[in-house]
């Protein structure tokens, strides 16, 4: 059950969100009508609702500037909370919105089914957050999840595999998700979500953003799916000056104020890759189909566990499947010596989405490798069965 306040003095933004609320969520509404909002977060909410509100809606007629203020307190002060502002579509103000920890917008002119969904995600990512310290496996109580996608060959469908799961995981945490591309000299993970990135890796792991998580929160880039992405520099040079160090500084700093930290890699086992499997709480470990592939992520594997560096959760993902390979299934987990997890099918909506830079799963939810993806994100989604209990006999479908 959520808890959601509402602030506005706009009576028919009021009655859709009491549809909305009434129309089928477990929750309740309170509703505030004095729109002047004051300097801090006690002011609106007494002790016991600051520990039980999920959601506060910053409803039309709140004065912009004040719900951007308040919105930057909340975020440090009471993280668990969802921030939602109504306010008209724009870019730019949804950044600004973004930076200062609102985590949704919302039309003023909604329809009650909109304002329905929207809230339902927002208290169910606030509800993730509360619960997060208890479930966390990770170093560091209150830490977010660190998902590393590693192979050890080029080509296989990593970028695809982290982009898909960072959009499946945003709908469960929606902005308190990101994405980082390692893959820090030829990284495309900008394409792959048709982003034009203002700042890179390189400005997050220097200067003041090093020291300051609310900083780096500044050069971070947002996608329209309500995740972030940090992407790759613009040269390789720039690239080649990130080292193991940084890595490790800045998954501790985005762990710190994400649910979800997904980091996509380069090919191979290079010094930036570890870094980032040494900090992960779990890895999708990617391959082909085809036999070097599968050889590499053995000896991959094999590496990994030698060095200590394999988290508990891994899930093996064979991509690009298809049935004129020459090799099964069952002779991959033959040769890795492990299940396979998720089998990925070769389709064309998967090649052309990543031309379009729009990920599959955005662009064709119902393709065959957009519900393979969906059944990699159960594996780190708390609400889901343990998959590796319920393991089941993954399939070429
Ligand atoms: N399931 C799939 N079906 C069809 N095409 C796919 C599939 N997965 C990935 N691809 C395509 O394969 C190509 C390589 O994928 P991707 O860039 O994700 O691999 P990668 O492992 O990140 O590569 P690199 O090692 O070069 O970074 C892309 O053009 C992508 O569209
Ligand atoms: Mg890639």
């Amino acid at each position: 059950m959520s808890r959601f306040v509402l602030i506005t003095d706009d009576p028919a933004f009021e009655q859709r969100t009491r549809d909305a609320v009434g129309g089928g969520i477990r929750g309740e509404l309170v509703v505030r009508r004095d729109v002047q909002l004051p300097e801090a977060p006690e002011w609106i909410l007494d002790q016991d609702a600051r520990e039980t509100c999920d959601v506060l809606v910053f409803g039309p007629g709140v004065p912009l500037a004040q719900a951007m203020r308040l919105a930057a307190v909340f975020d440090v002060q009471l993280p668990a909370i969802s921030l939602v502002l109504a306010a008209p579509a724009d870019p730019d103000l949804a950044l600004s919105a973004m930076r200062s920890g609102v985590r949704d917008i919302v039309d003023p002119a909604a329809s009650v089914e909109d304002i329905r969904v929207l809230l339902e995600r927002a208290g169910q990512a606030a509800e993730n957050r509360r619960r997060k310290p208890a479930d966390d496996q990770a170093p560091g109580a209150g830490s977010g999840r660190i998902i590393t996608v590693a192979s050890p060959k080029g080509g296989v469908g990593k970028t695809t595999i982290a982009t898909n799961l960072a959009v499946g995981l945003g709908r469960l945490a929606p902005m308190s998700t990101v994405i980082v591309d390692l893959d820090t000299q030829f990284g495309d993970v900008a394409t792959a979500l048709a982003l034009q990135p203002e700042h890179t890796l390189a400005q997050a792991v220097s200067g003041a953003a090093a020291q300051d998580p609310l900083v780096l929160k500044a050069f971070l880039t947002v996608h329209s799916s309500s995740i972030y992405a940090l992407c790759a520099p613009h040269t390789p040079a720039e690239g080649d000056s990130i080292t193991g160090e940084h890595v490790t500084r800045l998954l501790t700093q985005l762990a710190s104020a994400f649910t979800y930290v997904v980091v996509d890699t380069a090919p191979g086992l290079g010094e930036q890759t570890l870094a980032a499997l040494e900090k992960a709480t779990d890895a999708v470990l990617v391959c082909g189909m085809d036999v070097s592939s599968v050889r590499g992520l053995r000896k991959e594997i094999e590496v990994l566990s030698e060095l200590g560096l394999l988290p508990e959760n891994h899930p093996v993902a064979v991509n690009l499947a298809d049935n004129a390979s020459g090799i099964t299934i069952r002779d991959i987990e033959a040769t890795v010596r492990r299940p396979v997890d998720v089998v990925i099918p070769r389709t064309r909506a998967a090649a052309y989405a990543t031309n379009k830079g729009e990920p599959v799963l955005i662009d064709k939810p119902r393709d065959g490798a957009s519900r393979a993806l969906k059944e990699l994100i159960t594996f780190f989604d708390p609400s889901a069965p343990d998959r590796r209990r319920t393991h089941r006999r993954a399939v070429l479908r």
